[in-house]
């Protein structure tokens, strides 16, 4: 979606309650997506204390994200709603690689993991500003609350940064691995997009005829 297509998406998004309690509910969903429990299998796997302190911190963030989401829904009154496997991001990755499934067993597995993890990451940093500033006008305190989150998300770039290129064992290795993991998001991520515009244009919560016109 072009960028400006996409603000005027979120902008008009975030004007109807049905719209602000999808929006927040994608956020729940995504942040509750541990698809394969794989923090859990992360912790086991890496050896180092530290590193699976670090392990267990990012996966408690994740948990308390999805809580201060749904403490947005809750101030709202309204309920979180179930979203669809075509608008879940982590369910179109699955699509492309072949899930989550897999058990982490190898170095190259840890590697491949948080290659993934961190272009979802990366994916959160560059949108939670964007929906932050949908809701300023309408709900300052979830703006307040996407911004909030996105300062987590970047530590956790750097997170899987640290233990991803650490496994990779190698600058090249793990730039390799960021790069494949980049394609695929990047895939599902316009996937998820255009998903969503269908979703919501079909409900009448958004109507991007004119912005696409102009476009
Ligand atoms: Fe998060
Ligand atoms: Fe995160």
């Amino acid at each position: 979606m072009d960028t400006d297509i996409g603000t005027t998406f979120l902008a008009q998004l975030v004007t109807t309650d049905a719209g602000r309690q999808h929006m927040l509910s994608i956020s729940v969903d995504a942040e509750e997506g541990d698809e394969g429990h794989i923090f859990e299998q992360l912790a086991d796997r890496v050896e180092d204390p530290k590193m699976k302190q670090i392990v267990e911190r990012h996966r408690d963030d994740e948990v308390r994200h999805a809580q201060l989401f749904r403490g947005c829904l809750s101030r709202l009154g309204l309920e979180m709603q179930a979203i669809p496997d075509e608008l879940k991001i982590v369910h179109q990755i699955a699509a492309v690689t072949g899930g989550f499934d897999d058990p982490i067993e190898t170095s190259g597995d840890v590697v491949a993991a948080y290659a993934m993890l961190l272009a979802i990451e990366e994916r959160g940093v560059e949108r939670f500003p964007l929906i932050a500033d949908a809701f300023r006008s309408v709900d300052p305190e979830t703006a307040d609350v996407y911004l909030r989150v996105a300062r987590d998300e970047r530590g956790h770039v750097n997170y899987c940064e640290s233990i991803g290129r650490h496994h990779a064992g190698d600058d090249a290795t793990w730039r390799t691995a960021l790069a494949e993991a980049r394609a695929i998001e990047e895939v599902a991520f316009l996937g998820v997009g255009l998903a969503n515009l269908t979703y919501c244009t079909e409900r009448g919560w958004v109507d991007l005829t004119e912005a696409v016109g102009a476009a």
